[in-house]
């Protein structure tokens, strides 16, 4: 009986100790101070609404040297003025820098190379390019045209493989910069519905995983970001498949995650230079973990969950 109680004992004092081991660890990571982004030259596409207009904010109050990306000139500037008027120079000791801008379509392959020399004209480098730009999709996959799933991609998958190979050169002779890509949970796991989406986040991921393994030896880091539901107007935008805009507001989208919260994401990813971040709760993240281990019962739920949107839309 002492025996096992001894036992026991040892092994409840081992586990407490790799509990406490874990938190120190977890504690520590928090405390990792990162790199410094002042006066860091970072690049935003899609600076215009959402996701990148918070980081825009956010990176501007780190003291970085922004140069932000959207296709509208006037709505690219609206965010100038906001954010500089939301941090003015005296609140704090960071020293901030008027963005620049450069206004292109990244799905049109011809603009983004003139982008990319614009870009580099801005400071002469790039130090942290953030590919955030991106389109939803709606539909049924049998209702859908080809021309819909090719034009999702070219935004979301063509479009940032361009603009960051135009880029990568400057930074391979340089030895420096950093290239950051949003992606989404539905680059880890495709759910129904979501097709032309899912695919170009997918592609997405497999195409900068590969980047990061090829280039770790210039120094140049890659950070995949894989956010679940972030309350912005991206299903408002998203296209349907016959292309025409979605034009609602889904409630996951609605109450998905602050926009500012996840742009805070990305800068701690940034300055940590981490590699591979999801950002979302504890339902998604237990859906990427299916798919890989019991990938039987993901493609169930999937399609429980798919024959329930389809009787939705009946009904
Ligand atoms: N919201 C979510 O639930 C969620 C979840 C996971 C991942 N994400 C990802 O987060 C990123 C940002 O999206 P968001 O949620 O902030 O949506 P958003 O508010 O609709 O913003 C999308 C941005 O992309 C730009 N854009 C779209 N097509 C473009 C093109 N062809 N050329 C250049 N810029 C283009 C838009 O600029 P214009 O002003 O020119 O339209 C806009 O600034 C996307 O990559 C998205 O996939 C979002």
């Amino acid at each position: 009986m002492d025996l096992i109680a001894g036992v026991g004992g040892r092994s409840f004092n081992i586990f407490c100790a790799s509990i406490g081991l874990l938190l120190l660890y977890r504690l520590l990571l928090r405390l990792r101070s990162g790199t410094s982004l002042q006066d860091a030259v970072v690049v935003i596409t899609g600076a215009s609404s959402g996701l990148g207009k918070e980081c825009a904010q956010v990176f501007y109050s780190a003291g970085a040297r922004l140069v932000l990306c959207g296709r509208d000139g006037s709505r690219l500037q609206q965010v100038v003025q906001e954010i500089s008027s939301k941090s003015p120079q005296t609140q704090s000791s960071k020293h901030r820098h008027t963005p620049k801008m450069v206004v292109f379509d990244l799905a049109e392959t011809n603009a983004v190379g003139r982008a990319a020399e614009e870009i580099l004209a801005c400071y002469g480098h790039v130090d942290v390019l953030i590919n955030n730009a991106g389109i939803s999709y709606r539909g049924n996959i049998l209702d859908t045209q080809l021309s819909v799933q090719r034009d999702v991609m070219e935004t979301n998958y063509f479009g940032p493989v361009a603009l960051t190979q135009a880029l990568l050169p400057s930074m391979v002779q340089r030895r420096s910069g950093h290239v950051v890509v949003i992606s989404s949970v539905q680059g880890k796991i495709a759910i129904p519905y979501r097709s032309a989406y899912a695919a170009s986040k997918h592609a997405t991921q497999a195409y900068f995983d590969c980047l990061r393994a090829e280039i770790e030896q210039y120094k140049i880091p890659v950070t995949v970001i894989s956010p679940g539901y972030i309350r912005t107007n991206l299903s408002v935008n998203a296209v349907t498949g016959d292309g025409t805009k979605y034009g609602v507001l889904d409630k996951t989208t609605a109450t998905g995650w602050e926009p500012r919260d996840v742009a805070l994401a990305v800068l701690r990813a940034v300055s940590l230079k981490s590699k591979d971040v999801v950002l979302a709760g504890p339902a998604p993240t237990l859906a990427i973990y299916l798919r890989t281990l019991w990938p039987a019962l993901f493609f169930k739920l999937m399609s429980s969950r798919a024959r329930k949107e389809q009787k939705h839309k009946i009904e």
